[in-house]
């Protein structure tokens, strides 16, 4: 997608985005608790998400570890970041800047250096993510950690196949990404981790036709509910049950005493 498209995609669905996975609390509190078991926060660290849309994981995020350090929101889409609130939330400073205005250090930070960024469901909208990640992993003080959380390239939601296919098309290979951390001079791993998620079908298809997923902003309306029709069919079933795979890419700047 272009970036004008990704950015009019967000901003037509910031407004519903936290609604949109109101029914899914525990899958929230879940990959919070993954994100900051991961990256291994601590109260005192200086923490930056990159992408953080609506903040909806940051702020689960603050709640586990109570943050000494405001959490910077960083996200381009004025948007989703109006979404967190005026004032923002105590523990979130949100930041309008893209992940290529941090790393190339354009954005002005309250943090001269970060102990851990993550970048959650954005990577995928970085034009460059080598010299990107490069940049961010230069932000990093010694010891400091940076995750990349993205889908994999094939997904298990019941999506209509054409919606399949084309994510598998457009999203980038986690083991891409961790060439890149590597490449930045971040000590890589991969592993994979898996949710369960229960939504109610008609919930879902409302979220399909919003379009919450940015693939789904690649098909035209006739298509979408085209495609609707397939996945009832499919999924008569009023509750759908689905696995919600991530790759999990974790780049660790040697140094510190961690
Ligand atoms: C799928 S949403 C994920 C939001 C949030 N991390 C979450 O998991 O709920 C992707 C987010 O990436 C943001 N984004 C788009 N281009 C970006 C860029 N170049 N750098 C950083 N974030 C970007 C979008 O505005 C959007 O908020």
């Amino acid at each position: 997608m272009e970036r004008r498209d990704v950015q009019g995609h967000y901003e037509r669905l910031a407004a519903d985005y936290d609604e949109h996975w109101g029914s899914a609390p525990r899958h929230i509190t879940w990959m919070s608790a993954r994100l900051a078991e991961t990256l291994r926060l601590s109260s005192g660290d200086r923490m930056a998400d990159i992408g953080c849309g609506t903040g909806i994981f940051a702020r689960e995020v603050a709640r586990i570890i109570d943050p000494q350090h405001a959490i910077l929101c960083v996200d381009p889409s004025p948007a989703m970041l109006t979404q967190i609130g005026t004032p923002p939330p105590a523990g979130l400073t949100p930041i309008a800047a893209s992940a290529e205005d941090v790393a190339a250090g354009s954005a002005q930070l309250p943090y001269e250096q970060l102990d851990a960024i993550w970048l959650k469901e954005s990577v995928h909208h970085v034009a460059d993510p080598a010299t990107t990640l490069d940049g961010l992993a230069a932000r990093l003080a010694p010891g400091g950690r940076l995750l990349v959380v993205m889908l994999p390239t094939s997904i298990e939601y019941p999506l209509f196949q054409a919606a399949l296919d084309r994510f598998t098309e457009l999203q980038p290979d986690p083991e891409l990404i961790v060439g890149h951390l590597r490449a930045a001079g971040l000590q890589p791993q991969l592993r994979y981790v898996q949710d369960e998620l229960h939504l109610d079908r008609e919930k879902y298809i409302g979220m399909v036709r919003a379009r919450y997923m940015s693939v789904l902003s690649t098909f035209s309306d006739s298509e979408i509910e085209k495609g609707i029709d397939e996945m009832r069919a499919a999924h008569p079933e009023p509750v759908l049950t689905f696995p919600d795979r991530f790759a999990f890419v974790l780049g660790v700047k040697p140094g510190g005493g961690r």
